[in-house]
């Protein structure tokens, strides 16, 4: 288990360095990040290196037991670099430059600072590969967080590279693309621009491409200053950090790359609700390279500097987001960053060594968490450290980028949803794995798969595996529309997964927007993208239907969104018709289908042709795992108290305000006592191996927290 953060040693005067140390040893730290934004120290000029600093960090810190995961310091190019090459630097999509004087002013796909960014690399790890102190390679750091996309004339020229090599030829490109439509007709790819500025909508083919241009080319960043990394000889594993569900970077894509998954995450403590944000990017980070553990490289002691306000987290609220981490896989628990600085943007951030001293909450609570940490026993990590997840819930970066382009029926914000039906489940305590739509699917019972607008040919044959071999599907509104060019396919909406819905849309019918649009069910690292959509219009002024009032067999349902009016398909020659078990109960589509399942092969399909609100996710969710014989985690009522397998491990977590009792029988991780309950303060949590009692869920005695009620599982199957 590492335990660290972030350490920017060049901020300060080096006897400041032994007390680090010091203090680090106080702390239970095992780990330190360094060299994240030392580009200028090391590299003062583009001919001249300067290792001693550096040395003697490294030194120290190994003689004093601690590890260093070390930084490539590519993240963030100094002035000179850009004064000798301007072309180095970023355009928005106006053009505009994006100077030097913050950090991370490079363009990806700039020759020069591939070139500089290589030849750091290739210095640093010449020099440090065999240091007794290095146990892990940083490369970069957070690569897109600010800049998500780059239109220079270096990305408009690596763009057409990358466009060549997808499409073979300019007719291919103009085919997919649907060119002939407003006379975008490219004569060559030399014609082609990144999605510039433009008098309207670009061509939304283009823009969707241009997206997965950009994710390959961070990633191809990365992918140069690993092979550097492993063509030295350096044994260490190779890591950068991820930001949850962070827009521009296919994170399926990347995994495979990285030995070790590491994640940033800044749940908010203004809200109460941001621990289930939290938990699904856990879930995702465990879920991109499952049976591995992954690192918790950075979250805030206490606030952040960056939001509109910087509420500080509650007493105990750091311990429990970093258990919860601990729970869903993490072995693994970092900061940014050791300690505050005193200068620059960032000096109102929290950090481990607090700039109000060590007489404070933040450095009581860093020491505690350090102590619990050193304490625990080896964790169930491969097989035996799985999340036991019977559910799946599909998410994709190509959907996303396809969903949210402009000129559709309703502005939707993927990842918002995807959050709520997560949070829906999470709210119920049923464990969820993320999965690709081409992911293996054996082993699970439920496959959600929410707004799958974008779904290729070979996803959409992976979910239709997945019914006729047993499982059951549950697919909502606006879901297997266009092919993987953004293109609606032959024959009618619902193409891909005709044979196991057994219904097609007719007519999208969407409403006006609720007032929840863009408002994200929790909250993650920097952030993960997930605001942004404004309600179209005030209560009470609006001219259409805002929402779809539907009947199902587990009680009324209101819909946002859409109310689509579906067509029921003859079935073909592998099953039966859909069955209509919910009907819209009101409004324009009154008395038509909006809820039907179908039953091919040995399993079965749910459509939904509309989006629920955040009761109706719940219910919905609640009805199909109960149908595919789901249990949860933890039975209990209280959805403040939230539960997670490792293997026989089960974290339970209290996010509410009141104190409660949670009847468990196992060991008490941390203390080795055997125990049949656990008594959990606000934000107070347990980790009990229930190895003997693994198979059953355990259910939880209700304390008096406040909670909406939510029946069990079992009693709704
Ligand atoms: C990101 C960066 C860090 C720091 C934190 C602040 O995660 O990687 O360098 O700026 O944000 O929250």
């Amino acid at each position: 288990m590492h335990y660290g953060g972030d350490y920017n040693p060049e901020q300060w005067p080096e006897e400041v360095w032994h007390d680090d140390v010091r203090l680090m040893r106080e702390a239970g730290v095992t780990m330190v990040t360094v060299g994240v934004f030392s580009w200028a120290r090391i590299q003062p000029d583009e001919h001249s290196f300067d290792w001693g600093w550096l040395d003697r960090v490294l030194d120290l810190l190994h003689e004093n037991g601690i590890a260093v995961d070390l930084a490539t310091a590519t993240a963030s190019p100094p002035p000179w670099a850009s004064t000798a090459y301007p072309e180095m630097l970023p355009q928005d999509e106006n053009g505009a430059v994006y100077w030097p004087g913050s950090r991370q002013a490079y363009a990806p796909s700039s020759p020069v600072y591939r070139r500089l960014a290589a030849r750091l690399v290739t210095e640093l790890v010449g020099r440090y590969a065999a240091h007794p102190a290095v146990a892990m390679w940083h490369v970069n750091n957070e690569y897109g967080c600010h800049l998500h996309y780059d239109y220079s004339d270096n990305a408009a020229v690596a763009f057409r590279l990358w466009l060549a090599g997808r499409y073979g030829s300019v007719e291919a490109l103009n085919e997919a693309w649907g060119t002939l439509f407003w006379s975008q007709r490219y004569g060559s790819f030399d014609e082609i621009v990144p999605p510039r500025k433009a008098p309207y909508s670009h061509n939304p083919a283009g823009v969707l491409d241009f997206k997965r241009f950009t994710s390959d080319t961070l990633l191809g960043l990365f992918r140069m200053e690993r092979d550097i990394i492993k063509a030295s000889g350096a044994a260490q594993p190779v890591t950068t950090n991820f930001m949850g569900f962070f827009p521009p970077a296919d994170y399926w894509a990347w995994a495979p790359e990285l030995d070790v998954i590491s994640d940033d995450n800044y749940a908010d403590p203004n809200d109460p609700e941001s621990f289930r944000g939290a938990a699904f990017t856990r879930d995702l980070m465990r879920s991109l390279k499952p049976g591995t553990p992954w690192i918790l490289m950075e979250q805030a002691t206490n606030s952040v500097n960056w939001r509109p306000s910087n509420a500080p987290k509650a007493p105990g609220q750091m311990a429990a987001l970093s258990m919860q981490a601990v729970g869903r896989g993490a072995d693994g628990i970092n900061f940014f960053q050791w300690r505050q600085s005193r200068r620059g943007s960032e000096k109102f951030h929290s950090s481990m060594v607090p700039q109000a001293g060590l007489e404070t909450r933040t450095w009581r609570e860093v020491v505690a968490l350090g102590e619990t940490l050193g304490r625990l026993p080896a964790l169930p990590a491969g097989a035996a450290g799985g999340s036991g997840a019977s559910v799946a819930l599909v998410i994709d970066w190509e959907n996303r980028w396809a969903l949210e382009n402009p000129d559709h029926p309703v502005v939707l914000d993927y990842a918002q949803l995807v959050q709520r039906w997560y949070s829906a489940l999470h709210r119920q305590n049923v464990a969820v794995d993320l999965v690709h739509p081409t992911s293996a699917l054996d082993g699970y019972a439920l496959v959600v798969a929410p707004q799958l607008y974008l779904l290729g040919s070979a996803g959409a044959a992976n979910l239709s595996a997945f019914v006729r071999g047993g499982g059951h599907l549950l697919v909502s509104a606006f879901s297997d529309v266009v092919d993987e060019t953004d293109a609606f396919r032959e024959g009618g909406f619902q193409v891909g997964l005709r044979e196991v819905l057994g219904v097609a849309v007719e007519d999208f019918g969407a409403l006006v927007l609720p007032a929840s649009a863009g408002r994200a069910a929790g909250d993650s690292a920097g952030d993960a993208g997930v605001g942004g959509v404004a309600g179209a219009s005030a209560p009470g002024s609006a001219p259409g239907e805002s929402r779809a009032p539907i009947d199902t067999p587990f009680g009324a349902l209101t819909g946002e969104y859409f109310a689509e009016e579906l067509q029921l398909l003859a079935p073909g020659d592998s099953g039966e018709p859909a069955e209509v078990l919910g009907r819209y109960s009101g409004g324009r589509l009154a008395g038509l289908p909006a809820l039907t399942s179908k039953a091919t092969g040995a399993g079965r399909a749910h459509y939904l042709a509309t989006i629920p609100d955040d009761d109706g996710m719940l219910a919905v969710t609640r009805w199909a795992a109960g149908l595919a014989g789901v249990q949860p985690v933890l039975d209990t009522p209280n959805e403040w108290v939230e539960a997670a397998r490792r293997g026989s491990l089960l974290t339970i977590i209290n996010h509410g305000t009141e104190p409660v009792e949670v009847a468990v029988t196992g060991v008490d991780v941390v203390s080795g006592a055997s125990v049949t309950a656990v008594s959990l303060e606000r934000f107070g949590w347990a980790l009990v191996d229930t190895a003997p009692v693994a198979a059953a869920p355990v259910s939880a005695a209700s304390g008096p927290a406040a909670s909406t009620s939510v029946p069990s599982t079992q009693e709704l199957s």
